[in-house]
């Protein structure tokens, strides 16, 4: 079921024309779907059914309020990676107890406000790390809870700018450092062991790199007992990836129940942290095609999105598809690369899509929930574009979009 759908050859978004939103809000903008948030959150919280679990929606993926909202109101926590992260979620209502903290840079003023708080667990990814969050807590007199982050050296097969779990990444420790770490940890006053953490990569199409990093876990948590401490949480981070074009990544159901058989027999809550997965299906991008530009060997679809609101094809080489949000054969059929107005030659959505288009005639990239609006910048000085969230009939402009004084109304002139 999608809920993004042709009705009478018009795109709609749930029971609403994208039509209408553009003839309210204009282009480009970004049209989510509530609907679909919270199937694909229910599709993780139903497949751990009765095990203890925690779903923490990572933040990064889509940070609009919004959509921080919708999760809060199911009762998700949130994996954040910075206190810009932190501060939105507790805007939109989540619960701190519900908060686990990644990322190899956290500074000491974000360790200082998430101690503050009060939240689940920092994902700790360095010595050097544990000790500063130590410090911190024990000028608070506070015990800071948390886990280790273990870097399992497993191969996720994604692009190599996500994949976050082999040796040669930054992310997370080696088995053997973790060890250490917790016993550093079980030593100090101002440390609380809480779990163990492992994420291996995003877009993640297969089930047996997940298992094999859980394998790995497990390994280290059986050598964490042996030294007589107890792990409470087991968080496998996020990764599952989506379908973007003819990609067939494993149904959240089928990887929980994978997850869940493997642990039989132990009595951990799992953590997981999916982003994607539950963001990147419930968006699209709507923009409108500028002027077509036809020549003997190229056709260019110039559209009014461009690489600084949707930038995964310009730094990943992407896969979006793009569909005509109303369906008519009024042009041509073609072949277009649909690019953008910003001067580089790396700024487009797709290359050599088959279109049949004039100019005004509105397109759809699809998959644009997660890592496109919150990756988007104001390059060549352009405003990001509004964000819609559709709910059933109903539509609500959940950001304004940018406007041009909003660009540099922190700028100053010189004196
Ligand atoms: N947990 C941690 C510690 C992470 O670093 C990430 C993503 C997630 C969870 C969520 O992963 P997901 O379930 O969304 O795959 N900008 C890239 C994706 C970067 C992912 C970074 N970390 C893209 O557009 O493909």
């Amino acid at each position: 079921m999608d809920y993004f759908n042709y009705r009478n050859n018009q795109l709609y978004a749930e029971d609403v024309p994208v039509t209408e939103i553009v003839s309210r809000f204009g282009t480009p903008v970004y049209i989510y779907s509530r609907a679909t948030l919270e199937r694909h959150w229910n599709a993780f919280n139903d497949g751990l059914g009765d095990y203890p679990h925690l779903i923490c929606y990572a933040v990064k993926a889509n940070s609009n309020l919004a959509v921080l909202q919708i999760m809060a109101e199911l009762g998700s926590g949130f994996d954040i990676v910075s206190v810009g992260e932190l501060e939105r979620v507790l805007a939109a209502g989540g619960d701190p107890k519900k908060i686990v903290f990644s990322g190899v840079g956290k500074l000491k003023h974000e360790i200082e406000r998430a101690l503050d708080v009060g939240i689940l667990s920092f994902n700790v990814e360095s010595q050097a790390e544990l000790i500063l969050i130590e410090k911190t807590a024990r000028k608070k007199n506070v015990v800071a809870p948390i886990s280790i982050r273990v870097n399992p050296d497993v191969d996720p097969k994604t692009h190599p700018y996500i994949s976050t779990g082999l040796k040669e990444n930054k992310f997370g420790v080696t088995t053997d450092r973790a060890l250490q770490m917790y016993q550093h940890a079980t030593s100090s006053s101002h440390l609380c062991v809480e779990g163990i953490d492992c994420h291996i990569g995003s877009q993640i199409t297969e089930i047996q790199p997940f298992l094999d990093a859980l394998d790995c876990v497990l390994a280290l948590i059986k050598q964490i007992a042996n030294l007589g401490i107890h792990i409470k949480n087991l968080n496998l981070g996020g990764g599952i990836g989506v379908t973007y074009d003819n990609e067939t990544p494993p149904h959240p159901k089928d990887y929980s129940q994978a997850i869940k058989q493997r642990l039989e027999g132990y009595d951990f809550k799992i953590i997981l942290e999916p982003g994607r997965a539950i963001a990147a299906n419930a968006g699209i991008l709507v923009t409108q095609v500028e002027i077509l530009k036809t020549q003997a060997d190229k056709n260019f679809a110039i559209v009014d999105a461009a690489m600084n609101d949707l930038s995964r094809p310009a730094m990943y080489g992407a896969h979006h598809q793009i569909i005509s949000v109303q369906q008519h054969t009024r042009g041509e059929n073609k072949l277009y690369d649909v690019v953008g107005p910003i001067c580089e030659t790396g700024d487009f959505l797709g290359k050599d899509r088959e279109l049949a288009v004039i100019e005004n005639d509105l397109l759809a990239i699809r998959t644009a929930g997660a890592y496109c609006f919150s990756m988007s910048s104001n390059y060549n000085s352009r405003g990001r574009a509004a964000e819609v969230l559709v709910d059933g009939k109903a539509i609500h402009l959940v950001r304004e979009r940018e406007s041009v004084t909003d660009l540099f109304k922190d700028e100053h002139l010189l004196k």
